[in-house]
């Protein structure tokens, strides 16, 4: 497997430019589905990332107290219920991603999100706690499946310990990946995203202010930005994943001390990260 590390100057290759003519609907419909009562936050940071990284609509699929929750805290976002129909909210949607703080009984949302759209769809959190259930109708799905495990998640999906999986990353990611014909976005220190092709691409940026609760759904909301903004999806991912480690890198660049680094600081840091470039 070649591992190859994705540098600024293939961010930049890759950047979409937008359009100076372009409406809304050139840039994406984003699908979130997220939150949960005792989880809100995750909602309100994916939508707001998904936001700031330039998606052109952002729905939010939550629970009804989540919904005034993200409303504050993104007003550019739209709502659906969690009890309402799927295909309805899955409408039109150009992308989706699944999972931030939805708990672990949310499982029937992810099987049938993998068996009916069918655009790019990430998973992440606790959409991927019962991922070994739906093996064979991942291998049976044509379109993209991108899957975003920090270390724990990877290990489960795997069936094996943490200790195995920080040992063999490249290993692990490259081979879930290449086996279930998905994209696996490793985590961490370095993060891997592995394409199905067997390609690995390295991240080189990022810093242990992320080490912190709610960096994750961040970076979910801008891959799945980064999805409905261009063609192909490993430059999409890869680019999601570098830039939010910049974002990161930028606030400690800045004078935040890395203990002080947020998620929703992270969020703010987006903007003029993209004009750093
Ligand atoms: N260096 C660079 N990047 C890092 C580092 C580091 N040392 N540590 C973390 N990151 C990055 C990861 O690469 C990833 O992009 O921060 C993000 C962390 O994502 P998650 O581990 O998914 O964290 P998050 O979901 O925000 O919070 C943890 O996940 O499993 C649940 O129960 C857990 O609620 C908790 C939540
Ligand atoms: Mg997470």
């Amino acid at each position: 497997m070649s591992e190859i590390i994705w540098t600024e100057s293939q961010v930049i290759e890759h950047w979409p430019k937008r359009d100076p003519a372009s409406h809304k609907g050139d840039h994406g419909k984003a699908g979130i589905i997220a939150g949960s009562e005792t989880m809100p936050g995750a909602a309100a940071l994916c939508a707001a990332a998904a936001v700031q990284s330039g998606a052109g609509l952002t729905s939010v699929n939550t629970v009804r107290s989540v919904i005034p929750v993200v409303a504050a805290y993104v007003p550019e976002s739209t709502f659906y219920h969690r009890d309402d129909d799927l295909n309805e909210f899955l409408d039109g949607k150009d992308a989706v991603a699944a999972g931030p703080g939805i708990g672990r009984l949310s499982d029937d949302v992810i099987e049938d999100l993998i068996a009916n759209f069918e655009g790019p769809l990430v998973i992440d959190a606790d959409g991927l706690y019962h991922l070994n259930r739906h093996e064979v109708m991942i291998r049976k799905r044509t379109a993209p499946l991108i899957i975003t495990p920090h270390t724990g998640e990877m290990a489960r999906i795997l069936g094996k310990d943490i200790e195995y999986v920080n040992a063999n990353r490249s290993k692990a990611a490259g081979n879930l990946a290449a086996d279930y014909g998905i994209f696996v976005v490793l985590k961490g220190q370095n993060t891997i995203v592995a394409d199905p092709d067997g390609a690995l691409w390295i991240n080189p940026t990022g810093n242990a202010g992320l080490a912190k609760g709610g960096s994750g759904d961040v970076l979910t909301g801008m891959i799945l930005a980064f999805l409905g903004r261009y063609k192909a999806v490993q430059p999409a991912v890869s680019s999601a994943v570098y830039m939010h480690g910049y974002a990161a890198d930028c606030l400690v660049k800045q004078g935040e001390a890395i203990e002080s680094v947020t998620a929703s600081k992270v969020i703010q840091s987006i903007s003029a990260s993209f004009s750093n470039l």
